[in-house]
């Protein structure tokens, strides 16, 4: 078995140091405008929640991030169990009284949710040692939160660490709860959660929880996974015609291999099958999936077959900018990110221990996607790849789509893709979808991360879909 990272730590190699970083000055306390309540009560008096709320105005002016925006940052507080769970929300740049709310549920495991809001669709991107306002943004059209789980991951902190995702997604269900009734401005919008790559584990379970446990005013409508690990037998499936020339690129095998390569796809789909046995702890892709060897001996980036391996970086170099920005003590005191300060001021992007902890439990190949059934039933759902994406393929992201076990299977299965088409008429994807419940899409030249090379599409493809829960498409 050889093991696999699903995080997408280096993704984004920005060169220069934020220049705030060199500051080391002293950490204040609690200065900012505080709002604390506890939610022990919610509205119905039928459940209790464990966690408080610990919730900061945001100084825009100090944080360099979406100026003039209302924002709040802090803690969702168990304190019987001593956990910690940092948030930052930002209300949207359009109407923050009607749009919707957007959770980004952050990858890794262990990676940071609010490093997100300098990445991709965020808020800002770090450029020239600067906060610059990124333009094609989720932030266009939606409120949005930002938490940094499982505990102990970014400025979060706990007594002790998750080690798997249906624990991990049971504290976001109970803090998102505690999020909506502290701010019950933001509950009556529409709700939806997003996430890409490990989010692929937790946006299910996160939102099978909600669905069944029906928190109050957690106003949920649909979820929404990029290059998702949703369903690894599925998914696995699409590895070799990506690699080998029929997803869209040029093989990057020899024909022998590629040829040799199919006889064993049956073996390798059913060694990920066994995966999901109770017991099975499976850590890595069973080694009879050998599709994954011939895309290694290429020396191509697993997050985008279009390029090659860059070579990884010092990890006695200087931080990563997003990274120097959070460890800037003035950063975070003005985002009252008050936990343990050593911890903060080491600020990563990933934690050191959740992808291990995690792999020992074979969460990355439990069948979380059993419980998408369920949710189709009460909310639709939107699967999409970019499709230079190896790691997790447009091919096996269709294949885990077209597996659902749902009434609508079948239809789903017989649509045929169509164009996904932008405004301007460009041709940027495929897409389908039935019953008005599961769609899938595919995002032309995109890798991994697919507001990160084709911003247009992916934020096409997200208002589209936050507006109406459908994907733009001639009707051919
Ligand atoms: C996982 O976490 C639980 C609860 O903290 C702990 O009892 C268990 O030993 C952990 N297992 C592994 C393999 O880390
Ligand atoms: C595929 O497996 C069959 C049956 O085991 C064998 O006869 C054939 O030579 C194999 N093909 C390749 C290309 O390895
Ligand atoms: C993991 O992170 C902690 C906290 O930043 C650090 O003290 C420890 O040395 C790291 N361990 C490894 C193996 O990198
Ligand atoms: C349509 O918009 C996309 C994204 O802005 C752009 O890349 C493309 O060139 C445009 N196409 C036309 C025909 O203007």
């Amino acid at each position: 078995m050889k093991s696999i990272l699903f995080a997408i730590p280096l993704l984004f190699s920005f060169t220069l140091a934020h220049p705030l970083s060199q500051n080391t000055g002293s950490l204040g306390s609690n200065t900012g405008l505080y709002r604390r309540a506890t939610v022990d009560s919610p509205n119905n008096g039928t459940r209790q929640n464990r966690f408080t709320v610990r919730a900061k105005l945001v100084d825009t002016q100090k944080t360099g991030v979406e100026t003039g925006v209302k924002q709040y940052s802090g803690y969702f507080d168990d304190k019987e169990n001593d956990k910690h769970i940092f948030f930052w929300f930002f209300e949207s740049r359009s109407n923050p009284k009607q749009d919707p709310v957007v959770y980004d549920v952050s990858g890794g495991p262990g990676c940071s949710g609010v490093h997100d809001i300098l990445t991709t669709f965020g808020a800002g991107k770090v450029k020239d040692g600067q906060i610059t306002r990124n333009e094609i943004s989720f932030h266009n059209y939606a409120s949005m939160l930002y938490i940094d789980q499982p505990v102990n991951t970014g400025f979060s902190y706990a007594a002790q660490n998750v080690n798997n995702t249906v624990t991990a997604a049971r504290d976001l269900t109970d803090a998102l709860t505690a999020f909506f009734q502290h701010f019950p401005e933001y509950s009556t919008q529409d709700f939806h959660i997003h996430g890409i790559s490990y989010a692929g584990r937790t946006v299910p379970i996160l939102a099978d929880d909600i669905l069944s446990r029906k928190p109050p005013n957690v106003n949920l409508k649909s979820i929404m996974i990029g290059n998702g690990m949703i369903d690894p037998a599925s998914q696995v499936t699409g590895d070799l015609p990506l690699v080998c020339g029929k997803g869209g690129y040029p093989s990057l095998g020899s024909p022998e291999k590629c040829l040799a390569a199919e006889n064993s796809t049956a073996q390798c789909t059913s060694d990920y099958l066994n995966c999901y046995e109770p017991q099975a702890k499976c850590e890595g892709p069973p080694d009879s999936c050998v599709a994954r060897n011939i895309f290694g001996e290429t020396g191509r980036d697993t997050y985008d077959i279009r390029k090659q391996n860059s070579p990884p970086s010092d990890p006695n170099g200087p931080p990563e900018p997003i990274d120097a920005y959070f460890r800037n003590p003035a950063i975070i005191e003005a985002i009252g990110a008050e936990g343990p300060i050593a911890k903060a001021l080491s600020f990563t992007q990933c934690n050191n221990h959740s992808f291990r902890d995690f792999g020992s439990m074979g969460d990355g190949f439990k069948p979380y996607h059993r419980v998408l059934p369920g949710i189709l039933e009460q909310i639709p759902v939107l699967i999409y790849n970019g499709d230079a994406d190896f790691l997790c393929t447009w091919l096996g992201g269709l294949a885990t789509a077209e597996a659902v076990e749902w009434p609508g299977k079948a239809e789903f299965k017989q649509e045929q893709m169509k164009p996904f088409i932008l405004g301007n008429g460009t041709e940027v994807g495929q897409t389908k979808s039935a019953r008005g419940r599961l769609s899938y899409t595919r995002i032309y030249q995109a890798g991994h991360s697919a507001f990160s090379a084709q911003p247009e599409a992916a934020a096409a493809l997200c208002s589209a879909w936050l507006k109406s829960r459908t994907v733009p498409s001639s009707r051919k």
